[in-house]
């Protein structure tokens, strides 16, 4: 059921690759909602991936952008802000990769090449993003920004590899730009930290189907859905959320705050 929440609303959505991608999802919740999207990948996941039957589904343009490279985040702005006449009004920034996951490499033994590049795109980019808008003045007034984060950036999950750390610096980018852009041009940002969900970048995570099983024991509502975390999203989004920002908010149906469950001792007691 739709709100119009977001009705008159402009965003550029980052990250989706298929489907069971969240970005993919979000961004057919925020049209849905009335929103206008522009959506973007990196070229590589372009000629992968199958985004131009969101694209059509959506009605939204794709412009290529390897967040790794200042030049084309400032063309996709341009030509976001052409495409749009002005400013956009949200952005959200669903991207994640670890060579160190991708090629099974433990923490102990991270790559540091590796390492790099996995937090040049999953961490400093939302970073990257930010600095280019500001510059450019492309998010208006009381725009909002949402960044996908998982809970490895506070606690150990011990495969979750480098990206727990690329996570933690991720959130930490969110509160201090969140700080900047909120008192300069009143822009909020937030990290969402979703429960584990089946998708390209969750499945990589060694184990991920013990780690979804037991998340979903481990919560008091089960695990949050990809569908759910796109309404999540466009409340975010719209202007029902205003005053909250510099905030890493947790959706994963109360996992974060659950210390054991009756499911989890019982399956102990096997
Ligand atoms: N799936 C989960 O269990 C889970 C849980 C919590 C948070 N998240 C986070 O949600 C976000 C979205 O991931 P997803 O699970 O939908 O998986 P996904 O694989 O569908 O999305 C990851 C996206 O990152 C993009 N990307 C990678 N390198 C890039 C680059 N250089 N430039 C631009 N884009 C690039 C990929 O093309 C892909 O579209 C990530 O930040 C992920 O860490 C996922």
């Amino acid at each position: 059921m739709a709100y119009n929440l977001l009705k008159g609303k402009k965003g550029i959505i980052f990250g989706a690759l298929d489907e069971n991608s969240i970005a993919w999802k979000t961004a057919q919740h925020c049209y849905a909602e009335g929103a206008q999207i522009v959506l973007t990948n990196a070229p590589i996941a372009l000629r992968m991936g199958t985004i131009n039957k969101l694209a059509d589904e959506i009605k939204a343009p794709v412009i290529p952008a390897d967040v790794t490279v200042a030049a084309d985040i400032e063309n996709l702005f341009t030509q976001a802000m052409e495409h749009f006449g002005g400013p956009v009004d949200f952005v959200l920034h669903s991207i994640g990769m670890s060579i160190n996951v991708r090629k099974g490499i433990p923490y102990y033994e991270n790559n540091y090449e590796f390492t790099h590049k996995g937090f040049d795109i999953s961490a400093l980019s939302l970073h990257r993003v930010l600095q280019t808008a500001m510059k450019m003045d492309a998010i208006s007034e009381w725009g909002s920004v949402v960044a996908l984060t998982y809970i490895a950036s506070q606690r150990v999950f011990p495969d979750y590899n480098d990206m727990s750390d690329n996570k933690a610096v991720l959130e930490s980018i969110a509160r201090n730009f969140g700080y900047y852009y909120g008192t300069k041009k009143k822009v909020r940002i937030n990290t969402v930290s979703q429960s584990p969900t089946r998708t390209t970048a969750g499945s990589g995570v060694k184990g991920f189907d013990g780690f979804i099983n037991y998340a979903e024991k481990m919560s008091p509502l089960g695990n949050a859905s990809a569908d759910e975390c796109a309404d999540y999203c466009v409340t975010l989004f719209s202007d029902l959320t205003k005053m909250v920002t510099m905030q890493n908010l947790f959706h994963d149906g109360g996992f974060s705050f659950t210390g054991v469950t009756a499911a989890v001792i019982e399956q102990m007691e096997k």
